[in-house]
Order: structure tokens, then sequence, then C-alpha cells
């Protein structure tokens, strides 16, 4: 994981219903978080609508148990002509002592759409 995670762009708490047969979160959930943490930070980019074209890398460091508050961190790491990637980190807050789990870490690709859902170039940085 990167030293420098970006901001926190959600903070979410797994509930009873996302839990797998291991006893731990499904990977589902936390891809569903990313995709939409690292949404909100292309939509801003691109100052209107994206869509997920592609998900570059994605691991899985650590289990999700519930309990977790789970926090996820995005920030811009290339940026195209219509595309941008974003650096999705999640981390865990755990237990009493509140101690920090990373938990995940990929890289999401996003396009500009224009009205008709073709690809729009990104406004000028
Ligand atoms: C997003 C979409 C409009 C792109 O259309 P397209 O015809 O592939 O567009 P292009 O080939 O012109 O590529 C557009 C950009 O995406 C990038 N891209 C396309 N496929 C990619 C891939 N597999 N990985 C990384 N980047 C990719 C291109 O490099 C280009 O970026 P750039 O302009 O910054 O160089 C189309 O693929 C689509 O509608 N996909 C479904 C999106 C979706 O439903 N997502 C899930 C819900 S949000």
């Amino acid at each position: 994981m990167t030293e420098q995670r970006g901001e926190v762009v959600l903070r979410v708490v797994p509930h009873m219903t996302d839990i797998n047969t291991n006893g731990h979160i499904f990977g589902g959930w936390v891809l569903s978080q990313m995709d939409i943490a690292g949404g909100i930070v292309a939509s801003r980019i691109a100052q209107g609508p994206v869509a997920t074209v592609a998900i570059e890398s994605m691991t899985f460091i650590a289990p999700i148990l519930l309990g977790d508050i789970v926090s996820v961190y995005a920030h811009e790491e290339r940026r195209g002509r219509t595309s941008v990637a974003v650096r999705i980190d999640v981390v865990a807050t755990r237990g009493r002592k509140a101690a920090k789990v990373e938990l995940t870490s990929g890289l999401f690709t996003f396009v500009a759409l224009d009205e008709n859902h073709r690809p729009r170039p990104l406004p000028e940085a």
C-alpha cells in the first residue's frame, strides 16, 4: 500500500448480511465500496459522470471482520485524455485499541462520459 493514501472518501461499517461462510466480509462488498469511492473522486476530476472501465489491479491484504470501521482512501494516480486511474486503499479501524489494519488496495480506471455515454475529454487539471 502506498504511503500517500489521499483523502478518506467513505467510512462504512459492514453488516451481518455481508459475511461469507468463512465469517469474513465478502470481497464483492469491499469492491463495491471501492468503486463508489473511486467514482466520487473521478467524477469530481471529470466534473461530470464517469463509468468504471477497468480494475487494473486489486489486492486483498487481510480479511475484513464484523465490527471493523472501514475507511476507503482514494487519490488520482494517473490521468489520460478521457480516463483517470484512481488508487484506492482500504483500512480497518479494529477493536478497543482502534488498531489500523490494511485491508485492500486497487487501481480503478474511470472514463468521463458525455451525454451519449461515450468518452469525453477530461477538463484541464
Ligand atoms: C467506458 C466506455 C464508454 C469506454 O468506451 P471505449 O470505446 O472503450 O473508449 P476508448 O477506447 O476511447 O477508451 C476510453 C478511455 O478508456 C481507457 N480504457 C479503455 N479500456 C481500458 C482498460 N481495459 N484499462 C484501462 N483503461 C482503459 C482508454 O485508454 C481511454 O483512456 P484515455 O482517453 O485517457 O487514453 C465503454 O467501455 C463502456 O461503456 N463500458 C461499460 C462501463 C460500465 O458499465 N461500467 C460499470 C458501471 S459504472
